[in-house]
Formats: C-alpha cells, structure tokens, sequence
C-alpha cells in the first residue's frame, strides 16, 4: 500500500479492473442497438469485475467457455476414424436401443454411452500405432467400437474380447460383414461369458490390457491377470472410467445418481490399490470419465526372470512359430502368381507367428526385410533351397543361392539353413506309394551325397547349422532314402529337419523318428496330411503336385499327425526354439483375396491349435 494511505478512506475506481461497463447490461446496450445481440468481446470475465454479480457473472461465463467446449473441441480436431470403426458408430447410432432393450433381445439396456466416445477411440487406436502390440485383451466390449479401433491402428494387432452378451458379438459381426470389413474380423476373436469365467480360459501373453467391464470387478481382472501371467514384459494395462463420473473423489452428498455409488466406491477402492500396488505404477488421465495406464515397475520386471521362465516353460513358451511362403504357395521367388512378400509377412505377424522363414532367395525384399521384422516383431528363422541336387551342372549355381541365402540369414540372426531336394517327375508321380516308387541308381545317389556335403560346407563357413529335409516326391523321400542319406552325411555338417508332413506322406510315424534322431534335430517343419486325401492319391494312384492341389496339406490337428504325442516327446526331450508351420498350398487362382486370405486363417488356425496344446503341457 502506498506510504501514507488511509485504509479506510473512499478510494473511487479500484484501478487495475479492466472492466468497461459496470454490467452485461450496461455492456450491451453500449455496444448494440439490440441487447439481444449481445458482443461476447464485451462481457465480464471473473478479472474485468465491476461489482460481485458481474464477478459471479463473469466467472460462470469463462468456465462455461472453458469446460463446455473442452471437449467438443477435442472431438471435433481428433480425426482418426476408419472405415470399420465409421460402420461401428453409424450402426450404433441407427440401433433403436430401448427397442431391443423392450424385446429383451439383449442382456442389458443399453444407450451410445456404453461406447468408448470417439475421444478416447482414437487415442486407443493411436497407442495401438505406436506400441504395435501382437496381442491385445479387452474386457468388456458393448458394440465394439475400442477394439474395432485398436484393430485399425495396427494391421499387426490381434484382439481378444471378453464380452457377456451374446447380441453384442451378433452385432458387431454382422456390422464388420457388412462394411465389408473382414480382414480386420480375421484378428478379432470374441469369447463370450462373464469375464472372470473367460479370464482363466485364455493362454498366452497380451501385450495390452483394455479393462471397461463391470466397475466393481476391476480389481478381480487386473489381479487375475498379474497372477496368470497375461501381461507381457513391456505391456499396458489401459482401464476405463477411473474417475467415474467423478464419484471416486466426491463426497456421496452430492451424488446425482446415488446407484451409480457402488461403482464409484469399487472404482475408488481400485485406483487406490493400483497406487499403492508396490510392483505397479501408473498415470491417470482426465480423458473423458478418466483412463489410468498401468504397467508393471522395472524393479519388478528385474526381480521377474525366474518366475516369468518358468511361467514361460508351462506356458507354451518352450515351442516357438515360424511361417513360411510355401504356405502362400510361394515355391520360386519369381512365379507371376506369387502374391505379394511384404503383405504375406505382415499376414504372418497377424496369424501369430513370431518368427518367418526366408523362403525362397530373392523373394523377400532384403533392402526392406529388417524394417519389416522390426515393425512386426518377428524373427528371422531359417533359409532354404529347393534344387536339384542330383544335377551335376546345377551345383555351382546352388551354391551362388546358397551363399546369398545365408548373407541375409547371418545378417538377421537367423540359425537355420535348410536344403530341400526338389522333387523329380520320376518320384512326383509316385508320391507316398513306397513300393511303386524308384530309387536313384547309387552312383547318382553319391553324387547326390557329396553335392549336399558342399551346400553344408558354406553353410557352416557362415556359422549357421545346415539341414537335411527330405521331401514327397522327390530322391529322398521314404524311411529307406532317409535313413541312408543320414548315415552317409555327416552329424557334426547336416542335420535332420524332420517334416511331419513329408514324413507322414512317406508313410513314417514322425513321433517316432522324432525320437529315434532327437540329436540331431534342433528345428523342425511342422504340416498335417488330411487322410481322407492321402488314401484318395493313393487309390487313384494321384502325383504329389495332385495331392498339394487336392488339400493333402490341412491345418494342423485336423489330419494324421498326432501332435499331442509329438509334442509331448518334444518336451520330454528338451526341445526349446522355432518350429515352422507349413501348409502348401496352390496359388494360381484369380481370387487375390482368398489367395492371402485363406493361407493366413489355416495358419491362425494351426498356431492357436499348437499354442494350446504346448501351454496346456
Ligand atoms: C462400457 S461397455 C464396454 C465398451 C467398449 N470397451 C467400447 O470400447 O466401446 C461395458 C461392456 O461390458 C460388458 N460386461 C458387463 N459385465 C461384464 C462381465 N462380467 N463380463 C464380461 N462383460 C461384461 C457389458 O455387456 C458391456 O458391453
């Protein structure tokens, strides 16, 4: 206060207001000759006062602009919907809900504000683009407008829902068929019933977690997926509605629905528990009704290796999955029919597999291959020749292949080179029919020998372990040529790649040479032969390409295999790393659809039958 100045005495203008007029009133009949066109540029805000209502007046006024607008705005400048996620919403917004509800076709009744807000769905969808997780679990879905958009934010995103409803799994399906919109269903699975019934039913790791079910059970989720093991080392645990509607941290005097109560205390209760959750942090955001992101602290994450091993082991963990382009039918890296390499990877990625094989040399663009593998998360694992090998004039050649097959291998880390004889007209016709079948003259034979013996010398001059696959139709095929080529190579230079498929075919039982040469296999391919087709080939005497083309090769579990047994040997035994999946499969169909399509569903087919056959062991 200025020296000498009587607090008491009149002071007249308290300067220092920037107020023009003394009231909206008085601003408006000043500014217009209308009052009801009143200039928002003239209004008190809670600074420019004159007097205490026009203070009032004008600090309602800046919070209304304030907090009303907030959000629209938001909503308004967040543009990321897709197609699939706009089907969702229009579908949503046409539902007569209260209809549905009368009729009792659905559990609950139900309104749009069951539905992530397009907010928040597109803040999903973008930390779905930035963390690229393979898996994604969420619990509670309505009509699916979060995990539609998570599945738009990465082609790589697979999504689990638990929902209870079974209309809701009805309508989302019908919806996504009818955009038209069926790649994206390929990695969408919904399982229906109360979460925590489903919760326990589920194998494998999530990289992350949507919770946005029953509020008062979001605790029971989040610990039950701690205890299983659900959450991968660098997942996210993403919970809706943490503030909801601001009853965790409002005294209940002012509940406007005192019903919602409950919730609002379980939700509160459950916040406070995730902070002071020792191997837990978080951060919480006003987003809409609120969204914590959770995951686990790195001193927990450190102290976790054995546990987590461990879990690994009885996880499934030991027995990891490779794709192949032969599954897409991709047998010569050139062939005009062979769909296109950088879509087949990504297929793989969405199939589940976590590694790829190099297929044949010059299909994978190497320029781009690292990029793609890193994008997608998945390892390189094995190269392969399909030659000649009895061919003389085709060795130098071979080796050419060979030596830039193995350049790409060593540069991406992959282990595996594996040498495929090609199949010859003499032995296509008589694939699985042993005593019809020729053998190659012994001098041939020898000659055969020693080509492969070179091939592995390259290979293992780049440090990577050299294999022998012997293949339908081709000069080693039955237990009689395997058996020999084995003893006439080298243990230490070639090792076995035992194809259960190729073995089945031959009429072997790959259980038991798996057991008979478990040294000397450390990865394997893993097919199935459908029966039905094998004993038709055989009836009508069909060549190995009529059995490729009539669907000799199915989806795993669903033909002569017994891959319970085999994988049960193969635990026993110890065996731990890459197995490659392989169906082949017929590319020369016009239908550029079906052509990626049906490949990648066999695929995600075979890998969730062997995932849980290998967690349940
Ligand atoms: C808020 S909505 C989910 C919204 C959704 N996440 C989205 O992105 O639009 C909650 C859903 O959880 C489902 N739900 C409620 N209790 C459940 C339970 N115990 N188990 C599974 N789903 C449940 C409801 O049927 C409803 O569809």
């Amino acid at each position: 206060m200025p020296q000498g100045q009587d607090t008491s005495s009149y002071t007249g203008r308290f300067d220092g207001t920037h107020s023009k007029h003394a009231s909206p009133a008085m601003a408006a009949m000043a500014e217009s000759a209308n009052p009801n066109e009143i200039n928002v540029g003239m209004l008190p805000t809670s600074t420019k006062w004159s007097v205490l209502s026009s203070r009032m007046e004008g600090l309602v006024a800046e919070l209304s602009e304030m907090v009303s607008k907030q959000d629209a705005y938001c909503i308004s400048h967040s543009r990321a919907e897709g197609k699939a996620m706009r089907a969702v919403r229009e579908k949503m917004l046409s539902t007569p809900w209260a209809d549905e509800w009368d009729q009792r076709r659905c559990m609950f009744s139900y309104g749009e504000e069951m539905s992530t807000d397009p907010l928040e769905a597109v803040l999903l969808k973008q930390l779905v683009f930035m963390a690229k997780p393979r898996r994604v679990l969420e619990i509670g879905m309505f009509v699916g407008y979060g995990a539609v958009a998570m599945l738009e934010g990465s082609p790589a995103a697979r999504v689990v829902s638990l929902e209870i409803d079974p209309y809701l799994k009805e309508w989302l399906g019908s919806c996504l068929s009818d955009a038209g919109c069926t790649d994206l269903m390929q990695r969408h699975e919904v399982l229906l019933g109360p979460a925590l019934e489903s919760l326990p039913k589920l194998t494998g790791e999530f990289d992350m977690v949507f919770v946005d079910a029953n509020k008062a059970e979001y605790k029971a989720y989040v610990e039950g997926i701690l205890a299983r093991g659900f959450l991968a080392a660098g997942g996210v645990i993403i919970c809706d509605n943490i503030l909801y509607n601001g009853y965790p941290y409002m005294h209940s005097h002012f509940d406007a629905q005192p019903a919602r109560r409950h919730f609002g205390d379980a939700v509160r209760d459950f916040n406070q528990w995730v902070t002071d959750h020792p191997d837990l942090e978080q951060v919480m955001l006003p987003v809409r009704d609120g969204i914590s992101i959770i995951r686990r602290t790195e001193d927990s994450l450190q102290a976790q290796p054995e546990v987590s091993a461990k879990e690994g082991i009885s996880g499934g963990e030991w027995l990891k999955l490779s794709g192949h382009p032969c599954s897409w039918g991709v047998d010569y890296a050139d062939h005009p029919s062979n769909p296109a390499w950088d879509k087949v990877i990504s297929l793989m990625s969405v199939a589940g597999y976590t590694g790829t094989d190099l297929g044949p040399v010059g299909y994978y663009d190497t320029e781009r291959l690292g990029s793609m593998l890193n994008g997608l998360k998945l390892d390189l694992v094995a190269g392969n020749i399909f030659e000649k090998l009895h061919e003389p004039d085709q060795l130098q050649a071979i080796i050419e292949k060979t030596k830039t097959s193995c350049t790409t291998l060593k540069k991406f880390g992959a282990k595996f080179f594996v040498i495929v004889p090609h199949t010859v007209p003499e032995k296509e016709a008589t694939a699985g029919r042993s005593q019809d079948a020729p053998r190659l003259p012994d001098e041939k034979w020898d000659y055969m020998m020693s080509a492969i013996r070179e091939v592995a010398k390259v290979v293992k001059s780049q440090g990577i372990c050299c294999m022998l696959h012997p293949h339908a139709g081709s000069w080693i095929e039955y237990e009689d040529e395997m058996e020999r080529a084995l003893k006439d190579l080298p243990a230490d230079l070639v090792s076995l790649c035992l194809d259960t498929g190729h073995c089945t075919y031959a009429g072997m039982d790959p259980v038991e040479k798996f057991k008979k040469h478990v040294a000397r296999i450390p990865y394997m391919q893993l097919k199935d032969i459908d029966p039905v087709v094998l004993k038709r080939m055989q009836d009508i005497k069909g060549s190995f390409w009529d059995g490729v083309t009539g669907g000799i090769f199915c989806v795993l579990g669903k033909g002569k295999v017994d891959y319970p047994a085999l994988l049960r040997a193969m635990k026993a035994s110890g065996f731990s790393g890459y197995a490659t999946i392989e169906q082949d499969f017929d590319n020369k169909i016009d239908d550029e659809e079906k052509k990626l399509m049906y490949p990648a569903t066999c695929s995600m087919q075979s890998v969730k039958y062997l995932r849980d056959l290998a967690s349940a062991m």
